[in-house]
């Protein structure tokens, strides 16, 4: 897709690498709209992006979801692309993560996510993109991350069938690979922990990343 131009709602903008890339949307002459929980971080993100429209949500809220994006549309005319990076991690093994834990982990990181995607399925045109960030956890889930890699995948596996289902009309459905990134997500964890890891990614890459997949996808049929 081209970004100059494109009408982008990015949820999760509050993040470090939702911040990042909004920024580099907006940067690169895309009309963007942020959508996040922190107030604080929404404002700061939305001046950044030059006074972009803003909406508040929170994951457990699926119906809020789903109406931001209507409400973003409508604020810009439409809407070219929706790139998701809600998301949130627990450590541990199993029987430390509770269910509670567990019923959050799958709402912030697959029901959400789907709540955008699948209100956004109608809005966006077919040379439009939709997108969300999983991980190599979604291959290969490592141990103490059982819940979090589990939520991830069952992301994945709904973008893969949503792909499928628009393969020849689209828009493209995008499941964006992120390796790991040293945001800070990690000490962020609901629960637990996170195991020793070598250094990551910067937010700056991260973010280029994504704006790269975004350019190279967004054909109908390409998807
Ligand atoms: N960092 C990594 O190593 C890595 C690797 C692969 C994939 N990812 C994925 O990349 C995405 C962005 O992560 P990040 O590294 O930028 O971490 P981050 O800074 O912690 O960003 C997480 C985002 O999720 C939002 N969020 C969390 N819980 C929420 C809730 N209950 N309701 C609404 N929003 C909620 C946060 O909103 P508020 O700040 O407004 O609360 C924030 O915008 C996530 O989906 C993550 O799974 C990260």
């Amino acid at each position: 897709m081209n970004v100059e131009g494109a009408r982008i709602l990015v949820p999760g903008a509050t993040g470090a690498i939702g911040a990042a890339l909004a920024g580099r949307l907006h940067g690169r002459g895309a009309r963007v709209a942020v959508a996040g929980r922190d107030p604080v971080a929404l404002q700061r993100v939305a001046e950044a992006c030059g006074g972009a429209p803003a909406f508040r949500f929170d994951a457990y809220g699926l119906d809020r979801c789903a109406h931001t994006v209507t409400r973003a549309a409508e604020r810009l005319g439409g809407l070219d692309a929706v790139v998701v990076l809600v998301g949130v991690p627990a450590f541990g093994p199993a029987p430390a993560v509770d269910d509670t834990v567990a019923e959050h982990l799958f709402t912030v990181n697959a029901l959400a996510p789907m709540a955008f995607l699948r209100a956004a399925l109608p809005v966006v045109p077919p040379r439009g993109v939709l997108a969300a960030v999983t991980g190599p956890v979604v291959d290969v889930v490592p141990a103490g991350m059982a819940d979090y890699g589990a939520a991830k995948a069952a992301l994945a596996a709904w973008l893969a069938a949503v792909r499928r289902e628009r393969r020849r009309v689209g828009p493209a459905v995008l499941d964006i690979r992120l390796p790991h990134t040293e945001s800070g997500f990690a000490r962020r964890a609901v629960v637990g922990d996170p195991p020793r890891l070598p250094p990551g990614r910067t937010v700056d890459e991260a973010a280029d990343e994504i704006v790269e997949a975004l350019v190279s996808s967004g054909t109908a049929g390409h998807a």
